[in-house]
């Protein structure tokens, strides 16, 4: 009788000491084997600056498909500071590591037209350093807001010529000069700018078109990305094409053609490009020949993109994609043509997006067809005699 009791308690307690302990330990087998597993799988990059670069090439199909070449846009704009200028921010902070001249606490100073400042802001937020923009007072508002927003302190100041005590750069130089532990970025003539295009853009682009490219073609600001990227492509293969598209008021489709300055003959909203100087940058590149964009092809350029592509793009990219357009014309069909998509039109959304603005520029929308942006392209092919 005593036996059949026990027996009876323990087939009631021997379960549920069992269950108990399953309960105790499944926890941990639960948490421990997907957890290894995750870290096995993890594709993460590192941090902010471990998401820079390795954007998308995309085929731009309607352009590709009219133009019977392949029209492709590196998609820059999805760097995660929102424009190629990460690229040259974070190379230009790395190399000024390696090189002491940036230390643990210090300050970033650079003068800039706003995305180099928004991509130093931010690489420098995530690697524990103070950034100080000047920036000329004429530059969309949004990207002074946005410095403002991220943790810069912004110094806006009358816009001035390079050859100016009182140009932005020169101001910036000076504050580095003057503040201890302050490094000035001088993203014009530090060539870390354009390496890290020789390091990371060429590359990708190179692998993602399978060594296919036939032209690429870029618009300049410092040149860090036209020279860096044109030299690697050269390097690769002499045959890759390379050119310069400019907007009017700009002077390097004149240095690149004829080896002189022009630059007396227009003017240009489009902001970060537009150079009057061969910097140090612009020095190193590698380009064929070069054209010019005026406002009016970049806005019916950028129509076209936005209604025909779904791409909503910033000014400069305008300016590159109506070059790739310019040399689908001359070249013809048959021709891989590369080009950046520097930044999204957001970033300028009180001046793209305000008809007032837009008329008072005289770049009022036409909607013009892609077929039509094209004849008239043609017509307008005749680059100006040399001056
Ligand atoms: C919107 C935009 N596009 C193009 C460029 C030109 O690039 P890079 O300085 O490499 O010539 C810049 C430079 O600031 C820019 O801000």
């Amino acid at each position: 009788m005593i036996l059949i009791i026990l027996f009876r308690i323990l087939a009631i307690l021997v379960p549920k000491i069992v269950l108990f302990s399953l309960y105790l330990t499944a926890p941990f087998h639960l948490a421990k084997s997907p957890t290894r597993e995750h870290q096995l799988d993890m594709k993460a990059t590192n941090g902010f600056c471990g998401a820079i670069g390795n954007t998308p090439l995309i085929r731009l199909d309607s352009l590709s498909d009219t133009t019977g070449c392949e029209i492709l846009g590196k998609a820059e704009f999805l760097n995660p500071g929102g424009s190629v200028k990460d690229r040259a921010a974070l190379g230009i902070v790395e190399d000024a590591e390696r090189r002491g001249l940036l230390k643990p606490g210090g300050t970033i100073v650079e003068g800039t037209a706003g995305n180099t400042g928004i991509g130093l802001t931010l690489v420098g937020n995530a690697k524990g350093y103070r950034t100080i923009i000047v920036i000329p007072n004429d530059q969309s508002p949004e990207k002074l807001e946005l410095l403002r927003a991220i943790g810069a302190e912004v110094r806006p100041v009358p816009p001035a010529p390079y050859k100016e005590p009182h140009n932005y750069n020169k101001i910036a130089a000076r504050i580095a000069d003057e503040m201890e532990n302050a490094f000035w970025a001088n993203q014009f003539d530090n060539t870390a700018n354009a390496q890290i295009h020789y390091a990371t853009t060429g590359p990708e682009i190179w692998e993602q078109t399978d060594g296919k490219i036939s032209a690429f073609v870029a618009a300049v600001g410092t040149g860090g990305t036209l020279a860096g990227v044109s030299r690697f492509l050269k390097d690769q293969s002499e045959s890759v094409a390379t050119y310069c598209a400019d907007p009017y008021g700009a002077a390097m489709w004149s240095w690149f053609k004829y080896g002189h300055f022009h630059f007396d003959d227009g003017d240009s909203v489009a902001e970060g490009i537009g150079q009057g100087r061969v910097t140090e940058n612009v020095e190193s590149a590698r380009v064929d020949d070069a054209f010019r964009v005026s406002d009016r092809q970049m806005m019916a350029t950028l129509n076209i993109l936005l209604k025909d592509e779904g791409l909503l793009l910033g000014p400069s990219a305008g300016v590159n994609v109506c070059g790739a357009l310019k040399v689908a014309l001359a070249g013809g069909p048959g021709q891989t043509i590369v080009t950046i998509l520097c930044d999204g039109a957001q970033r300028y959304s009180s001046r793209l997006f305000n008809q007032e603005w837009l008329a008072e520029n005289d770049l009022s929308p036409e909607n013009l067809s892609l077929e039509e942006l094209l004849i008239h392209l043609k017509d307008d092919q005749n680059e100006p005699s040399e001056k």
